[in-house]
C-alpha cells in the first residue's frame, strides 16, 4: 500500500468489477505501484450502461479510503452504446481545418443529436494529391461523460480524462508490444457483458466492433442448466471442476463467442480490407477460460495469444501482490491503458 500523492490513476468500471491502477515513472521505466479489482453487485452496469451509480460510488469511496486517494486525478473510460467509432471519408484538409468543421462534417454519420456529443478524430495517412482522406471518428455522448464525472466527483476523485475502452487497450498494447507497421492484428477483449474487437495496423485502428456477449452469458446458461443461483453458477464456473454439465456449457459458450469473433473478422475481410490478420491478442476475464485460445484458433485459423499488460512494466513486489496481479493480468489491459495516460 502507498500513501504518496500520485499524478493520475486509471479506473475501469466494468460490468463485473471496478479495476484501479497506478503507474510510476522510474528512470524511463514504468512501475506498477497500485492495482486492485473489486467486484460490483450484479446489474450495477448492464451492457455498458450504468444502472446503479450509488453502488459504484460506494466501491470507489472504499478504494479511496484504503489507498488514501482523496482528490486524485483519474482517467476512466466509456464503452457500449454511448460510443460510436466510425471510419469515414472527408475531403482532404488540415487537422486544424477539420477541427473547425468536424461538427458539420460528422453530422450525417452520427446516430445522436450533434449537440449531445463530444467528437474526437484521427486522420489516416493519405497519398499526396489525394482528394479524400480517411478519418476515424470517435463520438461519445456528453451525458455519459457527465454521469461518469459526477460519479467520480461524488467519490471525491478528480475526473481528468475520459477515454474509450478499446482505445485504452490499444494504447496499452502499443506500450507493451511496440508498434508493428507491417502486420494486421486483432485485439479482442471478452469481458462480463461485452466483447470488444479492434483490428489494428501500426498505430491505426481499421475496424472496431462491440458484441454484447461475455462471461455473464456463460454463468446464466449454467444457472439455468443446474437450477442454482447466479452467484453459485459464477462460483462453479470459476472453480472449473470436472463436471459433464459445466464442460458442455463451457464448450457451447466458447463455440458461440468464437463464432461471433470469427464473423466480425470475416466481415472486416470482406468489407473493409482483404489483408490477413496475423494474430489475435486476447484479454478480458473470459480469456482465462481454459481452452479458449484453442477453440478460437480452430474457428479462425489465426494464432491466438493471451495479452500480457505487464510485458514492459515492472510489478513492484513491495507495493502490490505480484501473484494476485499476475493471475488476474488479463483483466487489466484497459485500466493499464488508462493509467498510462498523462495529463
Ligand atoms: N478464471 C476464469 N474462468 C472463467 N471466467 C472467468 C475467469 N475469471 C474471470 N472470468 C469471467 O470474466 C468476466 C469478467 O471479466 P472482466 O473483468 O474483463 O469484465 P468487465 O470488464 O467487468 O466487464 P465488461 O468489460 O463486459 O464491462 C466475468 O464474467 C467472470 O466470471
Ligand atoms: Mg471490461
Amino acid at each position: 500500500m502507498f500513501f504518496i500523492k500520485v499524478p493520475l490513476i486509471g479506473i475501469d468500471l466494468g460490468a463485473d468489477s471496478v479495476k484501479l491502477a497506478c503507474l510510476k515513472d522510474k528512470k524511463g521505466l514504468k512501475e506498477l505501484i497500485l492495482a486492485d479489482i473489486v467486484k460490483l453487485p450484479p446489474d450495477t452496469i448492464v451492457e455498458g450502461e450504468i444502472i446503479d451509480s450509488n453502488a459504484i460510488i460506494e466501491v470507489l469511496k472504499d478504494l479511496s479510503k484504503t489507498y488514501k486517494l482523496k482528490k486524485t486525478n483519474v482517467a476512466t473510460c466509456v464503452s457500449g452504446s454511448s460510443v460510436v467509432i466510425k471510419k469515414v471519408k472527408f475531403p482532404v484538409m488540415s487537422k486544424e481545418e477539420l477541427r473547425e468543421s468536424i461538427r458539420w462534417e460528422a453530422t450525417q454519420y452520427i446516430p445522436f443529436d450533434i449537440e449531445e456529443v463530444n467528437i474526437d478524430f484521427h486522420i489516416f495517412p493519405y497519398e499526396e494529391g489525394a482528394e479524400t482522406m480517411e478519418v476515424m471518428l470517435v463520438v461519445v455522448k456528453k451525458d455519459k461523460i457527465e454521469l461518469l464525472s459526477n460519479i467520480l466527483l461524488e467519490a471525491d476523485f478528480i475526473p481528468k480524462i475520459v477515454d474509450v475502452d478499446l482505445i485504452a487497450i490499444q494504447n496499452q498494447f502499443e506500450f507493451n508490444y511496440g508498434i508493428d507497421y507491417e502486420s494486421t492484428i486483432a485485439l479482442v477483449d471478452i469481458g462480463a457483458e461485452i466483447t470488444n474487437i479492434n483490428i489494428i495496423k501500426g498505430e491505426n485502428s481499421l475496424f472496431t466492433r462491440n458484441v454484447p456477449i461475455g462471461g455473464k452469458y456463460f454463468s446464466k446458461e449454467l444457472q439455468k442448466s443446474l437450477g442454482v443461483s447466479f452467484e453459485e453458477a459464477e462460483k462453479l464456473k470459476l472453480e472449473d471442476k470436472e463436471s459433464e454439465n459445466l464442460k458442455k456449457i463451457k464448450m457451447e459458450f466458447l463455440n458461440l463467442v468464437s463464432a461471433e469473433i470469427s464473423r466480425s473478422l470475416e466481415f472486416f475481410k470482406f468489407t473493409i480490407e482483404d489483408t490477413p490478420i496475423s494474430k489475435i491478442y486476447l484479454s478480458g476475464g473470459c480469456s482465462k477460460i481454459s481452452e479458449i485460445d484453442k477453440i478460437l484458433y480452430e474457428k479462425t485459423k489465426i494464432p491466438v495469444e493471451i495479452m500480457d499488460p505487464f510485458k514492459n512494466i515492472y510489478i513492484n513486489p513491495k507495493k502490490v501482490d505480484v501473484d494476485f496481479i499476475k493471475s488476474n493480468a488479463s483483466l487489466l489491459p484497459t485500466v493499464i491503458g488508462l493509467a498510462l495516460r498523462r495529463i
